[in-house]
């Protein structure tokens, strides 16, 4: 086996909770006037609630106060979490959940490593809060991705050395991410656009033989 661990991204690959961040955002930039596409938000992937907002904000004309960002911010995981609650475990696929199960079967730890503060919600929802052997998010991080420390304190979580460990990424930030904590990474979707991983994915089921 080439990898002792397996560390997963959530939003975006576990499931499909990033078109939820895409129209809570939508909602907070409609309420500003601010323009706000699809294209804008695969910059959002990955990166940490504020600094997703102020990423939107360059096509701000205004100014806005720290209170009045927070506000904003707080305006958009409401929204989000909303949305959230609308899932069950028929949001995750047969074959993400199969993948998981075979990846188990076959000796891998298997963690999350995810820039989310809902992160533990998602997997409740999922039908997976007792699932991973670790959980590195939102909560128990300072920097958020492209900085490494959401997936190195993922790999300590499960005891694994960053060599040993394969990320799992939707976003560019996050194969930074994965690079800069001595990582190799698969992409997967928007993450397949750059040319940083160390495996392109067509299908999540294609971990299997990566991990190999
Ligand atoms: C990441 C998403 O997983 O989590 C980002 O890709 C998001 O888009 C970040 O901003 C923070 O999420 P939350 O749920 O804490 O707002
Ligand atoms: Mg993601």
């Amino acid at each position: 086996m080439k990898y002792k661990a397996v560390i997963f991204d959530l939003d975006g690959v576990i499931c499909h909770t990033d078109k939820y961040h895409y129209q809570a955002w939508k909602h907070v930039a409609d309420e500003l006037g601010i323009y706000f596409d699809e294209t804008i938000n695969n910059r959002l992937r990955g990166v940490s609630r504020m600094e997703s907002f102020e990423i939107i904000l360059e096509r701000y004309s205004g100014t806005m106060t720290e209170e009045e960002k927070i506000r904003y911010t707080t305006e958009k995981n409401e929204v989000y979490k909303e949305l959230l609650k609308n899932m069950s475990p028929d949001d995750l696929t047969d074959e993400v959940k199969e993948t998981l199960y075979e990846l188990r079967k076959m000796g891998l730890k298997l963690a999350i490593g995810s820039s989310s503060k809902n992160a533990r919600f998602i997997l409740e929802r999922l039908g997976l809060g007792d699932f991973f052997d670790a959980i590195s998010d939102g909560n128990n991080i300072t920097n958020s991705k492209p900085d490494p420390e959401v997936f190195v304190k993922a790999a300590s979580f499960v005891g694994e050395e960053p060599q040993n460990c394969l990320v799992v990424e939707d976003a560019k930030a996050g194969l930074q991410a994965a690079i800069a904590g001595g990582m190799d990474c698969a992409a997967i979707g928007d993450a397949c656009e750059s040319d940083l991983a160390t495996w392109k994915l067509d299908s999540f089921e294609m971990l299997k033989k990566v991990v190999a």
